[in-house]
């Protein structure tokens, strides 16, 4: 039996997640899904916004379904999904950026970069230490190699004019793409957050640092609709969490107009991750049919609440699965 840990999370986390759980039951049938609280009402109401105890619990899932947790910029709050990503070595972020005539990839490197936790802070001064790693940089580039199919290619998103960080790290994935035999070109991230909206049919698969790869995947998320429709795996060699790019947006939560979709790609990702090969298309299809009929949340221009497309789809995806078997 598979077990999947499902972390709602806060904000819009509550709302999306309980349609991409049952998308997942739909996709799955016999895992079984359980629940852990984390983040940052879990931290307001006890002072643990995540415990030791709910690590072994994820490290002890085959999987981990999550929503969005709130990050409150405060010296006693540490990011919870970033502490998840490095205790579980989550090192490979893959977003997934597709549409009509695009098929991106984009490959950020998970556990260091700005996002080290190294940081030296005084009155007059404050630093953060930008880790990059060999070991680090050979593993994502071979994790993006991995995903570039044949006549495909693998671009580096880097800053190598300035930062002599970036030029190590450039300088690592050229020669993991060299020995892999994989065609490579790179590009300077503040050029590429440009050119990947004007000419997004020039990329396949994109390997980039920690913060460039955060920046650039939420610039991306405009070629397909918004943050509510980008989903994303985090994969080490020995777990693996899937999530909607997007936070907890607090300025809707509550509303019951969050779009899922999102949440749901992730939760096929899962599915597929856990060995349903075919679900990424099954529920992509169904989500295209939905939308052909109209119904979509308020971010799409639709009218929809979360619930509404949610069910929708859900009874679509129903009929075309537990219909068929
Ligand atoms: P956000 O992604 O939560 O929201 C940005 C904008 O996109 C907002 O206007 C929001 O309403 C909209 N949006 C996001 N998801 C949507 C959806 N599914 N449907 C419709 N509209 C959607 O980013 P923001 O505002 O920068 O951060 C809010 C909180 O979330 C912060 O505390 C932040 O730290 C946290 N956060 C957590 C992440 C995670 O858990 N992995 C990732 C990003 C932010
Ligand atoms: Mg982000």
């Amino acid at each position: 039996m598979r077990r999947v840990a499902v972390v709602e999370g806060d904000g819009i986390g509550c709302e999306v997640i309980p349609v991409a759980r049952e998308v997942l039951q739909v996709l799955l049938p016999d895992a079984e899904t359980f629940d852990l609280e984390v983040g940052c009402a879990r931290w307001e109401r006890s002072g643990h916004a995540i415990t030791d105890g709910d690590l072994d619990e994820m490290r002890r899932a085959d999987a981990i379904l999550f929503g969005a947790v709130t990050t409150p910029p405060s010296k006693e709050y540490a990011s919870v999904i970033v502490r998840i990503r490095k205790e579980l070595d989550l090192y490979a972020n893959l977003r997934p950026v597709r549409g009509r005539g695009f098929d991106i990839s984009i490959v950020r490197e998970n556990t260091e970069g700005l996002y080290s936790g190294i940081e030296e802070i005084s009155e007059d001064c404050a630093v953060t230490h930008r880790v990059i790693t060999r070991r680090g940089s050979e593993r994502i580039a071979r994790f993006a190699c991995g995903l570039v199919k044949r006549g495909g290619h693998l671009t580096i998103g880097h800053k190598a004019n300035v930062l002599r960080s970036c030029l190590f790290f450039r300088n690592i994935c050229i020669d993991v793409a060299r020995e892999a035999g994989v065609r490579v070109k790179e590009c300077f991230i503040d050029a590429l957050c440009l050119d990947i909206l004007m000419h997004p049919e020039r990329y396949d698969v994109i390997v980039t640092t920690n913060l460039f790869g955060d920046i650039l995947s939420d610039v991306a998320a405009y070629l397909v609709g918004g943050l509510g429709m980008l989903p994303s795996a985090n994969i080490g060699d020995r777990h693996a969490l899937f999530e909607p790019v997007h936070g907890s947006a607090p300025d809707i939560a509550g509303k019951g107009i969050a779009n899922p979709v999102a949440a749901v790609r992730s939760a096929a990702m899962l599915a597929a991750y856990l060995g349903r090969s075919t679900a990424v298309q099954e529920v992509e299809s169904a989500i295209q049919e939905i939308f052909s009929q109209g119904v979509m949340t308020p971010d799409l221009g639709g009218t929809a609440t979360t619930r509404e497309f949610g069910d929708a789809l859900l009874s679509l995806l129903r009929q075309r699965i537990e219909g068929r078997t």
